[in-house]
């Protein structure tokens, strides 16, 4: 039997449901405002789940990935782009920007991130925020990834990581039935200290409104295992 891209990014939202702590962090930032871009929106599940909560605004969700986006285009009210955050090119035309589960830590260099902070900040009105997450590197997360196999219906999900550099973890992912391996995906994720991440993020003209360790906003702390930022555009 087969497993296709489209399988795959249904497995993602089985193993990730748009619910819990983070969910319920996000949420409320989106149904305060009118405009909302997500970017690496991935499947689009946090603005599928506003609209189905009833909030009318203009929702636009960005992702490069394909499959991704073709599972989230089953929702026809939400534009969905497919593209880079670097690529961009809305000015001034939303209230909030979020990214969520981590998909900030795809910003893998300083080009990277440099432009695709430059492009968030234009997206967005004066006084609009930006809200996301990223691992805190403090918690070594990815020393777990290897001892986590775990098994879904008749598949096995594995993790290897190839190196970590510079605050940049390569890994990848692996999907095996029966014992043979349907699909193997490498990925970089970049682990930024607070301080790190606050310099870009005052680079691109934000100003830090939040930073909290958890999803309940208590401080960043040595036990944390994220942190979550919430930075505005001055008004
Ligand atoms: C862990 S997923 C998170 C998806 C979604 N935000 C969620 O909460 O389920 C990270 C996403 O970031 C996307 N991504 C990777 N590089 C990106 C980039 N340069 N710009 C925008 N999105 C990117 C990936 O394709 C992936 O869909």
């Amino acid at each position: 039997m087969t497993f296709t891209d489209a399988d795959n990014a249904a497995l993602y939202d089985r193993l990730n449901p748009w619910k819990g702590a983070d969910a319920d962090f996000y949420d409320p930032l989106v149904d305060e405002v009118r405009d909302v871009l997500d970017v690496g929106c991935g499947t689009g599940q946090m603005l599928i789940s506003a609209r189905e909560r009833g909030h009318t605004g203009r929702f636009v969700g960005v992702d490069p990935d394909e499959p991704s986006l073709d599972r989230a285009r089953g929702r026809t009210d939400v534009e969905w782009v497919l593209a880079k955050a670097e690529d961009m090119s809305w000015e001034a035309e939303f209230d909030l920007a979020v990214m969520s589960s981590n998909a900030f830590q795809c910003f893998v260099t300083d080009d990277d991130l440099r432009k695709s902070l430059r492009a968030i900040r234009s997206a967005l009105r004066p006084g609009g925020r930006f809200a996301f997450d990223t691992r805190y590197p403090a918690a070594r997360e990815w020393e777990q990834w290897p001892l986590s196999d775990f098994e879904v219906d008749d598949l096995t999900i594995g993790y290897d990581v190839e190196s970590v550099q510079d605050g940049v973890v390569t890994f990848t992912e692996s999907t095996s039935r029966d014992g043979r391996v349907l699909r193997c995906d490498r990925a970089s994720l970049r682990f930024l200290e607070v301080e790190e991440l606050n310099g870009f993020l005052a680079e691109a003209g934000f100003v830090v409104e939040g930073q909290f360790g958890d999803w309940k906003r208590g401080p960043v702390t040595a036990l944390s295992r994220s942190i979550v930022t919430v930075a505005a555009t001055p008004s």
